[in-house]
């Protein structure tokens, strides 16, 4: 064990199932040990908070749901502290990634080959791990968006919707945003958005059928509801509609009640296909998909942006902060990518 090293860490359990993350979560001490031969241990820097840690502390998702005390957090960044017996092409101090589940933690023990190596553990790259893989995996293999298309991102200025904008804009694609405020309006004009629609000001039924009347050819559906209804309405014959999530339904009470009466015939008679994301069901592409977003990083043609709530008060430090990160995420004032610094 290094001896620079604490004996004891902090990390966040989920102690009861409910979709109400402040309820559910608790701080507990955990004893440091030595990562197993082919583990290595990582001091996180920075965590992602992610909409679905609200399901997570639910415990949907999981194919058994677990008994508490169990871990959360989806996704950090770090550098290896300490290193496994087995384990030879990583050094301590290496910057890493990862999405270890569990990620709501002062350390966090991963697999070797599940870190993904970085110059510097810079909070810039965090959008683009889960929401940017999953942003650009699900337009690409889901949505099979074509240069020319018209593409609607729902909350398009959100983690993962900021992403999805500009990867299908760099896809040569007319790209349609949604959002809740004029502010993430000027944000979306700034990441290239063709047609930033403030739902609050205006109907997207009425902008969708007077503005785009041969319909949508890629809808990226994330909220659910009444929204997936009208979206799913106005599909271009041969359109895509790509289910990502139904954030309006997570922590209501109605998650997993669908309301979309007819699909079936809705379906056949525009020949539209319905699709659902889920990253975990893709992670063998993730690796590639993360390069080509480091590399449009680098080339300037994607903008990351990360919200530490300094904006709107004060900036999330620690892990006493992430219940009111992933609160923060959820007002639907957040822009980007919400991170917590540790
Ligand atoms: N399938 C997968 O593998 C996968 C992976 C990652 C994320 N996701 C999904 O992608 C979506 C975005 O996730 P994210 O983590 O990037 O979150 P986010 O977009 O950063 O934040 C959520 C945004 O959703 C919008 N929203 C609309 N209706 C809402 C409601 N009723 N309650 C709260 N927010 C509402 C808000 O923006 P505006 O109202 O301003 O638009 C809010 O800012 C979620 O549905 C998430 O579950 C899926």
């Amino acid at each position: 064990m290094n001896s620079a090293l604490p004996r004891s860490f902090r990390k966040l359990m989920v102690t009861k199932i409910t979709p109400n993350f402040r309820e559910a979560v608790e701080i507990k001490h955990h004893n440091l040990v030595k990562p197993r031969p082919k583990e290595v241990l990582v001091k996180n820097k920075f965590v992602g908070i992610n909409a679905s840690d609200v399901n997570a502390a639910a415990g949907r998702y999981f194919s058994k749901v677990p008994t508490p005390p169990f871990e959360i957090g989806f996704e950090g960044i770090g550098e290896i502290v300490d290193l496994g017996e087995k384990v030879t092409e990583l050094n301590h101090g290496q910057a890493v990634m990862h999405m270890k589940f569990g990620s709501f933690s002062e350390y966090v023990y991963v697999p070797e080959e599940e870190v993904i190596p970085i110059a510097s553990p810079n909070p810039q790259l965090l959008p683009l791990l889960l929401s940017g893989t999953t942003a650009s995996l699900s337009l690409d293999k889901c949505g099979l968006i074509v240069p020319g298309e018209k593409v609607l991102v729902t909350a398009a200025a959100g983690g993962a919707g900021h992403i999805a904008v500009q990867w299908a804009k760099n896809a040569g694609c007319h790209v349609i945003g949604t959002c809740s405020s004029p502010d993430k309006v000027k944000f979306l004009e700034s990441i290239g958005c063709d047609r930033p629609i403030n739902y609050k000001e205006e109907s997207l039924a009425d902008v969708l059928r007077s503005e785009y009347p041969d319909g949508i050819n890629v809808v990226w559906e994330s909220i659910g509801g009444e929204v997936f209804d009208t979206l799913f309405k106005n599909l271009a014959i041969k359109g895509r509609m790509v289910v990502i999530g139904a954030i309006s339904k997570y922590t209501d009470g109605s998650f997993g009640q669908d309301t979309s009466k007819g699909l079936t015939t809705k379906l056949l008679v525009r020949s539209t296909m319905l699709n659902g994301f889920f990253l975990p069901h893709f992670i063998n592409d993730v690796p590639h998909y993360m390069n080509i977003l480091v590399r449009l990083l680098h080339e300037q043609k994607l903008k990351p942006y990360i919200d530490d709530g300094s904006l709107q008060g004060s900036s999330f430090k620690g892990l006493e902060d992430i219940t009111r990160a992933v609160e923060y995420l959820h007002s639907g004032k957040s822009k980007g990518k919400v991170i917590v610094s540790l």
